[in-house]
């Protein structure tokens, strides 16, 4: 990969995800750069617009404007957020043919600039569309992630600071596997401030693991809930790209629950899936592996096998 002088991120997709993602981008100061692309030109353009009318109110400028596959060459990040969402009664997963043509278009116009970065996936089936974005560029597996259960974890952390009332930066809790309907919560490494959430149960009983359980049904199907309504969701996880576009351009190491390439990690290979892993100017940069209780092995062994068997009429 090729070291860029130039932070420059290139979205594409300015819909309700993209435009947030670049909102946020803007307003934390993240990129220096921020090319814009959508099949809508007068979308992406006016988007452009009407972020460069509130530059001067961000803590640094970011410069932007609408532009062109061509600007994909010096990137060092592609954000895809291009492709149909979830409408009400659907899943995620339901998505998958139509974005799978879509993202096959995407890519082979990125790779034609001579693009050398890393890919950052948020399009859903967000697990699926990250393995095909990794086979279509022909990218190293570790400069092509998905934005995973960053979002779920997100939600997880902020529904258990609320119910023991401490702040979500103080809960250390992931929400692994496919981003959907199999995904599953680590209780066994869950903690609040170190203290294990299992041992807080045991020493208070006003703490109920019945209500825990319920807590993660909210987080699992928080989505659902979000687009019944308002129609979409997209400030939560328009937040969590920045936060792993932050982590790659500022070289951080930070650990963050996104889709990544599994090789024997977990049990589980040839599958991109939402696991703890560093996350640096190259990418991922090593897999963390929880040690998972056996009950937890299964359902994840499960969220896998249902992401492969997604796969595996397209790539396998
Ligand atoms: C959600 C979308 C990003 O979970 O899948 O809100």
């Amino acid at each position: 990969m090729m070291e860029r002088n130039i932070k420059r991120v290139v979205l594409i997709g300015a819909g309700a995800v993209g435009s947030s993602y670049a909102f946020a981008l803007l307003n934390q100061s993240i990129t220096e750069e921020l090319v814009i692309i959508d099949a809508n030109e007068d979308k992406a353009m006016g988007d452009a617009m009407d972020l460069n009318h509130g530059k001067v109110f961000a803590p640094n400028p970011t410069k932007t404007w609408y532009g062109s596959y061509e600007d994909c060459k010096d990137a060092a990040i592609v954000c895809i957020c291009a492709g149909a969402n979830q409408k009400p009664g659907e899943t995620r997963l339901d998505l998958v043919e139509k974005n799978l043509k879509i993202f096959k278009s995407i890519v082979d116009e990125v790779m034609a600039s001579g693009f050398d970065g890393i890919f950052l996936v948020a399009t859903n089936p967000v697990d699926i569309l990250t393995y095909a974005t990794w086979k279509y560029s022909g990218l190293p597996k570790e400069r092509v992630i998905g934005s995973g259960t960053i979002l779920d974890s997100a939600r997880f952390r902020f529904l258990l600071g609320d119910y023991f009332d401490v702040a979500p930066a103080n809960v250390h809790a992931h929400i692994i596997g496919e981003h959907g309907d199999t995904e599953l919560p680590v209780w066994s490494q869950a903690d609040i401030g170190g203290v294990p959430i299992h041992t807080l149960i045991k020493r208070h009983e006003h703490y109920r693991m019945e209500d825990l359980d319920e807590l993660f049904v909210n987080v699992r199907d928080a989505a659902y809930h979000i687009i019944d309504k308002k129609g979409a969701t997209y400030y939560g996880i328009a937040m969590g790209l920045a936060r792993i576009t932050k982590a790659i351009l500022t070289n951080e190491n930070s650990i963050l629950t996104v889709s990544t390439y599994l090789e024997g990690q977990y049990g589980e290979e040839d599958v991109y899936i939402g696991v703890p892993a560093v996350v640096n100017r190259n990418g991922i940069r090593d897999i963390v592996e929880l040690t998972l209780s056996e009950k937890e092995q299964e359902q994840f062994t499960h969220s896998a096998g249902v992401l492969r068997k997604i796969l595996a009429p397209h790539f396998i």
